[in-house]
């Protein structure tokens, strides 16, 4: 049963049966029956609660399972019930907590969402589970050509090839570049940068523990990532004019020979770090007059940032050759434009994914492409009015201001980063304790146990992390979650 329709019309007396069971209506009459019935215990949900002490033991012995099959505890002690309301989560305790972390960026449509539970549904009465490169249905098609629809109005991107994990995604990238730039193998990648957990994505990837007792199997050129601090202290000209001189040194010494330079334009594991148009541009330029592939990895961005695309929010679309998504498209994506479109052989593998996932993901992006979360820009890429995932921002920032304000003392100043708030749109940040790693791993902990599911990210100064379900969340919502979040600081051991 294939659920993506025909833009062909087709006289329903010759209609496959896989179709004319899409369009029954029975079926669609009892997958409503379900989600009403979810739905009934899911509103029930309404705020953060403790657990339920009578469940404590029950709770105690699935963790010890789950420690003994993965062969350590979990980070934290989190095992959902199956159920939640939004930006509300109901654990196997009973316990209910906000989820600002969202699966770290998957679930941006929050917990047990009516549309998308019954696109998954509908979905889920596909002949097979999995869907593969050589026998698929529509749904993979149609989830692509709902992405590349979008994709098109801000730059040449032309096709996608389809995969079930970003690191997967981002793995054929590299070889769509080095395949067109043969025999250019070298890789440009910003410091701080992280691609996934693959050995050459963890190669390139600038994390030293991601790769302890591993071979580095790529040649990896560093550049530095715009660093608003300095730019503070000196110019966005002169921080721009500092890398580019870098690059032309690289290229310099190694004539040739770089096949790609991997931009993720505002980095997630790296800290939430901003970038800016000028300085991006000003790196793509060169790329392009080197013939240098300019691979922009949007798995951590794609939807949160101001823009639904990372290249639109930084105006740099018409200079991307080939751009990896995953996260909240459920889907991971490789795209690329005609000119990098690779030869047959290179791009396959037994699984595209799950007709559910494909379905999911393209109702995500259409309630994207169709909500009020973007800016709305005028024809200079002026912002006229700001979007939901705008106002969200500026909501968060208000409260870490207000936060900062009741305790000074949690929040002294950290030299290398301009404010203790930051990050740009749906990816947010805050910096306590001076962005200690101890302090903010333990600040994690306890405002986990407070009610709220947060994470943490940077290396040095490490900063607490916000990925929030901005698909379902209330503006209104903030001052309770950061009610939770300082009585999970105020535990935090001096
Ligand atoms: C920018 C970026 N690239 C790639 C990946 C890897 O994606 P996955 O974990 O789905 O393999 C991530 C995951 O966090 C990411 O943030």
């Amino acid at each position: 049963m294939t659920t993506a329709t025909s833009s062909t019309p087709v006289h329903p007396s010759i209609q496959p049966l896989g179709h004319q069971l899409a369009a029954s209506p029975s079926i669609d009459a009892a997958l409503r029956a379900i989600v009403d019935e979810v739905r009934a215990k899911s509103v029930q949900i309404t705020d953060a609660r403790p657990a339920n002490p009578g469940l404590k033991e029950s709770y105690e012995g699935l963790m010890a399972r789950a420690a003994a099959v993965r062969g350590r505890p979990l980070l934290y002690p989190y095992i959902g019930s199956g159920l939640g309301n939004g930006a509300l989560v109901e654990l196997a305790d009973g316990s209910v907590k906000w989820d600002l972390i969202s699966g770290i960026g998957v679930n941006f449509f929050g917990h047990s969402d009516p549309d998308l539970m019954h696109a998954a549904l509908r979905a889920s009465l596909a002949d097979t589970v999995k869907q593969g490169n050589l026998q698929a249905n529509f749904e993979p098609h149609a989830f692509s050509e709902t992405l590349l629809a979008e994709a098109a109005k801000g730059s040449k991107l032309k096709h996608a090839y389809l995969t079930t994990s970003g690191v997967m995604a981002n793995e054929n990238a590299l070889k769509v570049c080095m395949q067109k730039h043969h025999p250019a193998s070298r890789v440009l990648a910003f410091r701080d940068c992280f691609m996934g957990r693959s050995l050459m994505m963890a190669s390139i990837g600038d994390s030293h523990e991601g790769r302890v007792g591993l071979p580095i199997v790529a040649d990896v050129d560093y550049m530095p990532f715009y660093d608003e601090a300095a730019a503070a202290r000196t110019s966005p000209a002169a921080v721009t004019a500092a890398a580019v001189s870098r690059l032309e040194e690289y290229i310099h010494r190694y004539p040739g020979q770089h096949a790609c330079f991997i931009f993720e334009l505002t980095q997630g594991e790296g800290g939430f770090n901003v970038g800016r148009r000028d300085f991006f541009r000003a790196l793509m330029e060169v790329c392009k007059a080197h013939k240098i592939a300019v691979w922009d990895d949007e798995i951590q961005t794609f939807g949160r940032l101001p823009r639904m695309f990372a290249y639109e929010y930084y105006g740099v679309g018409d200079l991307v050759d080939v751009f990896c998504i995953g996260k909240m498209t459920q889907v991971c994506a490789t795209l690329y434009t005609e000119e990098y479109n690779p030869k047959p052989g290179l791009l396959s593998g037994t699984f595209l994914g799950e007709a559910v996932s494909f379905e999911v993901g393209r109702r995500v992006i259409e309630r994207l492409r169709d909500g009020d979360y973007y800016d709305r820009v005028d024809d200079k890429g002026n912002v006229v009015q700001p979007g939901r995932i705008a106002r969200h921002h500026a909501a968060f920032v208000a409260q870490v201001k207000a936060l900062a304000a009741r305790h000074p003392e949690w929040f002294p100043a950290v030299p290398e980063i301009p404010d203790i708030v930051g990050g740009v749109g749906g990816m947010m940040r805050f910096t306590p304790f001076g962005g200690r790693k101890d302090k903010i791993q333990a600040a994690c902990k306890a405002i986990f146990e407070a009610g709220v599911v947060l994470f943490y990210c940077g290396h040095g100064p490490y900063h607490l992390r916000v990925l929030p379900p901005l698909g379902v969340m209330n503006e209104q919502d903030w001052p309770r979650v950061f009610a939770c979040i300082e009585q999970g600081l105020a535990k935090v051991p001096n």
